[in-house]
């Protein structure tokens, strides 16, 4: 049996896992999206230059990889024909080289007015959502009103469908947000044109990856966003509407958990959020400035400032035991270098960390408790052995370490491709 690896964040997102995918492809065969969709910002910086990937699998930038999107992510077919266009000229064989399953639902225009819409409704308690259209898309698929990317086979039988469909989201659209009706015959135009588009893109992903894997196959699995995120384990209701845990990789490409090897769980060397939600360790004022400038926080997908704070080890154990993650990835180490003291949370005062994550509603009373390390001054974006960084980095990696009871195997320090470190 082929070797397969899954990557998943262990935070809010934007742990940097499309670096450790793109250095991960080296060996694969495959890389496949499970879940989530253009809300994802996933940023590679290759000889020099800067990609970001929103739908398409960060692996594409690896001559020989098949990249897949399988049934699970929702697909936002305009912002993939974007990205597939501005890569041409980096990857000239791009459309021969990613596959897009037929079983995607379709993230459709008037899905991205909708989310917009229940973000406004909900006004103070509104989630910070990408505004790509993912809660309306996913709650679609549930509520048997979705539409998938196969239907762009028939368009007949499309326009069945949205006969049916879309009554229904125009009475939405109009009473809820004061928005004008979609016309059917308008919609249908933009489909007949996107369905000739995407077409040689469309095949049977879950069926490609088990064969492959029968075959010895090497296979990526690229997880969006990250287990705080995800729709059952996460912070609800300030998550994502995919289960972007491990546990969506079984659904959302119809692989078999057992056909999985290694699960590896990303992690910054501190963390971040973005959107509005539970986060302990949040750093405010000048402090949570100091913190976002170093690490550049800000959202690769809508700009948005990242909220910043220290590394949480008890909400990274927690992601790690619901994912069975059993590797780890520590990024942006030097980011932390500067810092005369290092603080890791390594418990909540008075309450538990488990109370936490079923009761979002808890964390006004949870007081994180600081273990302070010393931090160093050296720059240590050219250092390639663990042995060469200062001793206090090498501390806070075993720290790490030894408070989660994982191996790390891979600490990035800084954005391109070499600034990585290998244990
Ligand atoms: P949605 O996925 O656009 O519905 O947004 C729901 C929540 O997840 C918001 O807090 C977003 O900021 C957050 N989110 C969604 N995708 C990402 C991501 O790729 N990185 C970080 N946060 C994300």
């Amino acid at each position: 049996m082929g070797n397969s690896v899954a990557v998943v964040g262990l935070q809010w997102g934007d742990e940097g896992k499309a670096r450790v995918i793109d250095f991960l492809t080296e060996t694969s065969d495959f890389v496949v999206r499970f879940q989530g969709g253009s809300n994802a910002g996933h940023t590679v910086v290759a000889n020099g230059k800067k990609h970001v990937f929103h739908l398409i699998p960060s692996g594409i930038l690896h001559d020989n990889v098949k990249c897949m999107i399988g049934p699970g992510v929702v697909l936002d077919v305009w912002s993939f024909k974007g990205e597939i266009e501005n890569l041409k000229s980096t990857v000239p064989n791009i459309e021969s080289r990613i596959k897009v399953s037929a079983g995607c639902h379709l993230v459709m225009p008037y899905h991205k007015t909708l989310d917009k819409i229940y973000e406004n409704l909900k006004g103070d308690a509104k989630l910070g959502t990408t505004g790509r259209g993912i809660g309306p898309c996913y709650s679609d698929r549930a509520l048997r009103h979705g539409i998938k990317v196969g239907s762009l086979l028939n368009l007949a039988i499309l326009r069945e469908r949205l006969e049916t469909i879309l009554p229904i989201q125009n009475e939405l659209l109009t009473k809820l947000g004061d928005e004008k009706a979609v016309d059917l015959d308008e919609l249908m135009k933009e489909m007949e044109e996107i369905a000739n588009w995407i077409t040689p893109f469309i095949g049977d992903v879950p069926k490609t990856i088990n064969d492959g894997l029968d075959k010895d196959k090497s296979v990526l699995f690229e997880g969006a966003q990250s287990v705080m995120l995800d729709i059952d384990y996460g912070t609800y209701p300030f998550v994502t509407s995919s289960n972007s845990s491990l546990t969506g990789l079984f659904a959302g490409c119809g692989v078999n958990p057992k056909r999985v090897n290694e699960a590896w769980g990303v992690t910054k060397a501190y963390c971040t959020r973005v959107g509005e939600g539970p986060f302990p360790t949040e750093l405010f004022g000048q402090e949570g400035e100091d913190l976002r400038t170093a690490g550049h926080e800000y959202g690769a997908t809508t700009g948005r400032k990242r909220r910043c704070g220290w590394l949480d080890i008890p909400a990274l154990k927690y992601a790690i035991e619901s994912s069975s993650i059993n590797v780890l990835a520590l990024t942006k180490l030097d980011v932390l270098s500067g810092y005369e003291t290092i603080k890791i949370c390594i418990d909540y005062d008075g309450d538990n960390y488990r109370v936490f994550h079923n009761n979002p509603d808890n964390v006004d009373k949870i007081k994180p408790v600081y273990l302070e390390m010393p931090g160093w001054t050296e720059n240590i974006e050219d250092i390639r052995d663990f042995d060469k960084l200062p001793q206090a980095a090498q501390n806070f990696i075993l720290k790490v370490e030894e408070l989660t009871g994982l191996p790390i195997k891979l600490v990035t320090i800084g954005a391109s491709r070499e600034q990585s470190i290998l244990l």
